[in-house]
């Protein structure tokens, strides 16, 4: 299994340290947060991590290199222009073959690991694509994708198979509450249906669609791991992973 860590993006939301810290860089205690994201995939099993980055933020790569037994399970992968979650991965199309985890590069997760809880899902399911979930507030639903479920919503621990998802819906047209939170386990026909995708919500090419389109030839389970997903990307959300993590990641 191969890991994918998109950590590509702009940085926006926490301006302007980001003009020259990638946000994947901030450190929870001694370790930047991509590192902890790297230990977390290994410890579920991954042979091999790709990371998606830009030309900006060779730092990462830099960082990397400085532990030779980490640097030679992690290859680096430039997304040239930034044309959506689903065009990052894509980026990494060519070096994956079978299942890929995927990991967000500015979500962490305190409490149990959820990748390793995903596999588990996975496997107990015939080797089925699982994407982890977490309920959010109704107003906020706009900023995620959002998941249909079959059946009663799944709590803590739990899973149901995944009728639809969207990305970014209007409170109206949302699904549900349950948002797509930052972890994927997918099949590698992800990649083929990722290189014909259109253009979706805010003109970018979004994994999400891409998803939608596994689900009609593949089951696809959402999992509601017991975990916290830790926003980094803006510095309420990095403060609050600080004291989650205590210090360590
Ligand atoms: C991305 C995904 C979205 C997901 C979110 C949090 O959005 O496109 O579906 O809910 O991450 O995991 P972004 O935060 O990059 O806009």
């Amino acid at each position: 299994m191969t890991a994918i860590i998109p950590a590509a993006g702009k940085g926006t939301r926490f301006l302007p340290a980001t003009r020259v810290i990638p946000k994947e860089m901030l450190p929870i205690g001694a370790k930047p947060a991509i590192h902890c994201i790297v230990e977390e995939a290994i410890a579920a099993g991954v042979d091999d991590v790709v990371v998606i980055i830009s030309e900006e933020k060779e730092i990462i790569r830099r960082y990397f290199e400085g532990d030779p037994e980490l640097a030679s399970r992690i290859r680096f992968v430039y997304q040239k222009e930034q044309k959506g979650l689903g065009h990052a991965v894509l980026q990494a199309a060519g070096d994956v073959k079978g299942p890929v985890l995927i990991l967000l590069g500015d979500a962490l997760v305190s409490g149990p690991n959820p990748s390793v809880e995903m596999v588990a899902v996975s496997k107990a399911n015939g080797g089925a694509s699982v994407i982890g979930m977490e309920q959010v507030p109704q107003e906020k639903v706009s900023r995620y994708g959002i998941i249909a479920v079959e059946g009663s919503v799944p709590t803590a621990g739990g899973s149901a198979r995944i009728v639809d998802l969207v990305e970014k819906p209007s409170v109206e047209d949302a699904p549900s509450n349950l948002a797509i939170a930052g972890r994927y386990l997918l099949d590698g026909e992800i990649f083929a249906l990722l290189s014909t995708q259109q253009p979706g919500h805010g003109g970018e090419i979004q994994l999400t669609d891409a998803i939608r389109r596994l689900l009609e030839r593949k089951p696809v389970y959402g999992y509601v791991y017991p975990g916290k997903r830790q926003d980094i990307g803006n510095p309420a959300g990095y403060f609050t992973a600080l004291e989650a993590f205590n210090g360590n990641c």
